[in-house]
């Protein structure tokens, strides 16, 4: 499958296998290490932060700021797929983020949105990556191109970027399931989101944008992205 003719002329997003994932796997260590728990085992931390509130997860997020060099790992670990759809020098995120999704109602999720609404350019890409299987509800739901297009037209019409409309959305598709090891890569303009889900256990992932050095910034710059070379 050609990826980049699929984010861009297809559904707007692919899974795939991470390219190096003894290198995410060091990822996943470290990052495990520095929310400071004294074990590494996925499923007792996952099952831990499940019953956190949102200051004991702040923290967590916090102690994870003490590591700078995420964004890097966890483009390396997928180097062939971005090399594909970028090119080898990119503009990189400089802090990939550590997402924690709770279980239960209105509990802390990612509301429906698309990237672009952030001021990144419509020429950049986000890799997402669990960080063990997804076996229930609590993966991320994401909308085709042609229908992630209509919604923002209809909220261009109104002036809106992520209005009511999109964060009121009561979305009927089902996450997108990926195994531990699988990646998700999707352009800006796909609408996604979290649905609420039961389970005695988090969803924990981490995600970084980037795009090629050949293309235009926008409202992201420097600030945001840095020059990188993959290697
Ligand atoms: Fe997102």
């Amino acid at each position: 499958m050609n990826i980049l003719n699929e984010l861009i002329c297809g559904s707007g997003y692919v899974v795939t296998k991470i390219n190096d994932i003894k290198k995410f796997e060091q990822l996943r260590k470290i990052l495990i290490k520095k929310m400071n728990f004294k074990y590494e085992d996925i499923y007792k931390v996952r099952k831990k932060i499940s019953k956190m509130n949102n200051a004991q997860i702040n923290k967590i997020m916090i102690n994870l700021l003490s590591f700078n060099n995420a964004s890097e790992m966890l483009i390396e670990s997928c180097k062939n797929i971005v090399k594909e759809v970028s090119g080898k020098t990119i503009f990189l995120q400089r802090r990939a983020n550590t997402i924690f999704n709770l279980p239960g109602i209105n509990q802390r999720r990612q509301w429906p949105h698309y990237e672009l609404m952030s001021g990144i350019s419509p020429f950049s890409f986000v890799l997402w990556a669990p960080f063990h299987d997804l076996d229930d509800d609590g993966g991320v739901f994401y909308y085709k191109n042609k229908d992630s297009i209509k919604f923002i037209k209809t909220e261009q019409k109104k002036g809106l970027v992520n209005g009511p409309q999109i964060l009121k959305l009561k979305n009927k598709l089902k996450p997108t399931k990926l195994k531990y090891g699988d990646v998700i890569i999707f352009n800006p303009f796909i609408l996604h989101g979290n649905n609420d889900f039961n389970s005695n256990l988090a969803r924990i992932a981490c995600s970084v944008r980037f795009q090629s050095t050949s293309k235009p910034i926008m409202q992201k710059n420097s600030d945001f992205f840095k020059f990188y070379k993959l290697s």
